[in-house]
């Protein structure tokens, strides 16, 4: 078949774009688009490849892995280190094990089931025991010399031991991958982002941050300056064997795991060798799951052929093993295009920059919106409306804009501009406040503030109004049926027929959610309130210690202060809040709707425990478990299960836990019995 100019054009296209995003991930560790963006375009090309096969060429990047070594040294593997084949679904991983199958005489398999980790390739080399030289996997052929660099990192053995029945072979290497954990990444990221801010407060440009712990873990690795990579809490799980003289015959893979594991290299808990595909088709399901418990980074799950010998009988292709398989879970990043950046307002004014992108789809989910957190995050990334942008979404998290491919910029792109005035009617200002990340509308009249409050008040964690969802409210807002949190107790059956999709039975739910919640417990009440910085916590002390809401209100702002969690800034915004004529006229809507301030019994103990933490153990003389406690609590102090360093004192009843006893006596802290405990209620101070 002759091949249309159009599509040698494409093929040349598609090269040089491999090319270019292997260099960037391999040889920068910076790489600008997701790996499933890049296997897209390696899938292009392979499937032009197949359908004109004159374009096939040994040069083509389908035909070699990766990219070739950079600026280490060059190591050139005894064994290659093979690429693998991937499965992107149950039918492409079944098909796989019927190759295998047949190639056995369907005689029956092991399957060795590992997780895929999100990493670098790396293979270290022993030999008599000594580590004697470390080298990334490069194009598979060749790869780098990173023997320095690989010592610094605590958990691979640097000389092996020989123990009872494990003997020391004469040459060993190891292959695994070099990963950054995600706890170990946080700590890089932040400290990171605190020197670039040190940087740009000094006029200097800001370094880049890496996206994610490949990145971060890629990068580490490949320091010229070990001192550097040791700084970085890189970490390894072996997998692998790759030349060995001199140990014992395995049978098996999994015998040979065992035995990297006594020689002490880290072998990753999760493998389990299983019986049947279905089986395997249930571990990766699994894995996939509980991907997001786990403390570092994987992308699916690698089956292995157990047996050694049916290994040896399936041998390789070009690229990979046809005894093993990538089984790649759904991309968490993708690539799509960023059709605007919007702003979101919330309940208290804050102004959210979010990205409207063409959808697409992540994590089994189709995501068409993802944040971008606040201004500073949109100027450190520079992302622009048109821009083609990498878009993540783990598990649960809302999505994000991780950055720009910059090497897909349309031409005449500008950087977008933060908007100095609301999205709203009122048209009112957005100002970045002294002192704050944040960028707020300043209007309490903004409608978009107003409905959030509203949305807020319905919540779980404040008033409970089932059926009272973001939707709704925006529906009664449209129709002027409520201005502010007060007017929901005068919404009527016939406003809510007038809404779209509200029929008679949703109308009467909704009435009565809402009648309901006038009985909410004071605390829920002043939460729903969203006075700023009065959380839950908080809410249910001053609840305690007042009453009722008449109570709060009378309250000056020392009388606030004086509660456990609350302190003098959150008492002056309650004090200010329930200035604002406009809250008190939302107040006087409750009164008349029968809405309940409270009538909770009111705590009049001394407050002569504050910030003081009395731990209790065993029973104490005159009180129950929970009234012990509750005579700390009421007076403003904290009654944690455990002793620190912090605990004022520990009150010790019948039959005591040992612990902390023990703990108590170690960092010497006060010990005291059921007469001294009331002495300690009474007095606030501890007995001679
Ligand atoms: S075995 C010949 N096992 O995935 C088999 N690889 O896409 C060699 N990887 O190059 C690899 N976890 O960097 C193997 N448990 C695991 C792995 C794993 C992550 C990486 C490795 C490999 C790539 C293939």
């Amino acid at each position: 078949m002759s091949v249309p100019e159009k599509v040698r054009q494409t093929v040349v296209e598609l090269r040089a774009a491999v090319a270019y995003h292997n260099d960037l991930y391999h040889g920068k560790d910076n790489p600008e688009i997701s790996d499933a963006a890049f296997d897209e375009i390696l899938r292009k090309l392979a499937e032009l490849e197949a359908k004109y096969p004159e374009l096939l060429d040994d040069a083509s990047p389908t035909q070699i892995i990766g990219a070739g070594a950079t600026t280490f040294d060059p190591v050139t593997h005894r064994v290659p280190m093979t690429s693998l084949d991937n499965a992107m679904d149950v039918a492409e991983l079944q098909a796989w094990g019927e190759r295998a199958a047949k190639g056995l005489n369907n005689v029956a398999m092991q399957f060795a089931c590992e997780l895929k980790i999100d990493g670098l390739a790396l293979s270290i080399r022993y030999e008599n025991g000594e580590l004697v030289q470390a080298a990334t996997r490069g194009d598979g052929k060749v790869g780098e010399d990173v023997t320095a660099n690989v010592r610094t990192i605590a958990v691979i053995p640097k000389k092996l031991v020989a123990s009872s029945g494990v003997v020391v072979p004469s040459v060993l290497e190891v292959r695994g991958e070099v990963y950054m954990s995600l706890s170990a990444f946080e700590k890089f990221r932040d400290a990171k982002m605190r020197e670039n801010e040190k940087r740009v407060s000094e006029g200097k440009k800001p370094e880049n941050v890496p996206a994610n712990p490949r990145n971060a873990g890629a990068g580490s690795l490949r320091q010229k300056n070990a001192q550097v990579t040791a700084t970085r809490e890189l970490s390894f799980w072996a997998y692998q064997l790759g030349e060995v003289v001199g140990a014992p015959n395995f049978a098996t893979h999994s015998e040979s795991l065992d035995y990297l594991r006594s020689l002490g290299f880290p072998i990753n808990p999760e493998v389990k060798t299983l019986d049947s595909l279905s089986k395997v088709v249930e571990f990766c399901q699994q894995s996939e799951a509980s991907r997001h418990k786990l403390n570092y980074e994987i992308d699916g799950v690698v089956v292995k052929l157990d047996s050694l010998t049916q290994r040896e009988q399936l041998g390789f292709t070009s690229r990979a093993p046809r005894w093993a398989i990538a089984v790649k879970f759904a991309p968490e990043e993708r690539n799509t295009i960023l059709k605007e950046i919007s702003v979101s307002i919330g309940r208290t004014g804050r102004a959210t920059p979010f990205a409207v992108l063409e959808p697409v789809v992540l994590s089994g989910s189709t995501v068409s919106m993802a944040t971008l957190h606040n201004r500073e995050q949109v100027q450190l990334k520079d992302v622009r409306p048109g821009d083609t942008v990498v878009v993540r979404k783990a598990g649960d998290v809302i999505p994000e804009v991780v950055g720009p491919v910059l090497s897909l910029r349309p031409k005449n792109s500008k950087p977008w501009k933060f908007p100095t005035s609301c999205v709203c009617d009122l048209k009112s200002k957005l100002v970045q406040v002294e002192g704050e990340a944040d960028t707020r509308c300043v209007e309490p009249e903004c409608p978009f503030q107003r409905d959030q409050r509203i949305i807020h008040f319905a919540s779980r964690g404040a008033m409970d109004i089932e059926g009272l969802g973001e939707k709704t409210v925006f529906a009664l807002s449209d129709k002027n049926f409520v201005a502010d949190i007060g007017d929901l107790y005068s919404l009527t059956l016939e406003k809510l027929l007038q809404l779209e999709g509200f029929a008679e039975l949703s109308a009467k739910n909704l009435l009565k959610a809402i009648e309901d919640s006038k009985s909410r417990p004071l605390a829920k009440l002043l939460v729903g309130l969203g006075i700023k910085n009065l959380g839950p916590a908080a809410a249910e002390s001053l609840a305690r210690r007042f009453g009722s809401l008449d109570a709060i209100i009378a309250a000056t702002p020392e009388q606030l202060s004086e509660i456990d969690g609350v302190g003098g800034v959150i008492a002056t915004k309650i004090t200010d809040w329930f200035a604002e004529k406009s809250h008190m006229a939302i107040i006087k809507k409750f009164r008349a709707a029968g809405v309940e301030f409270g009538n909770v019994a009111v705590n009049d103990a001394p407050q002569n425990l504050v910030g003081k933490a009395i731990v209790v153990t065993g029973t104490v003389e005159g009180f129950s478990r929970e009234g012990a406690q509750e005579a700390i609590t009421s007076r403003g102090g904290k009654s944690p299960g455990s002793v620190s360093a912090k605990t004022f004192a520990l009150v010790v009843g019948d039959e005591p836990g040992a612990s902390k006893l023990t703990k108590a006596t170690e960092l010497g802290i006060p010990i005291i019995d059921a007469v001294g405990f009331l002495k300690l209620l009474e007095t606030g101070e501890l007995p001679n």
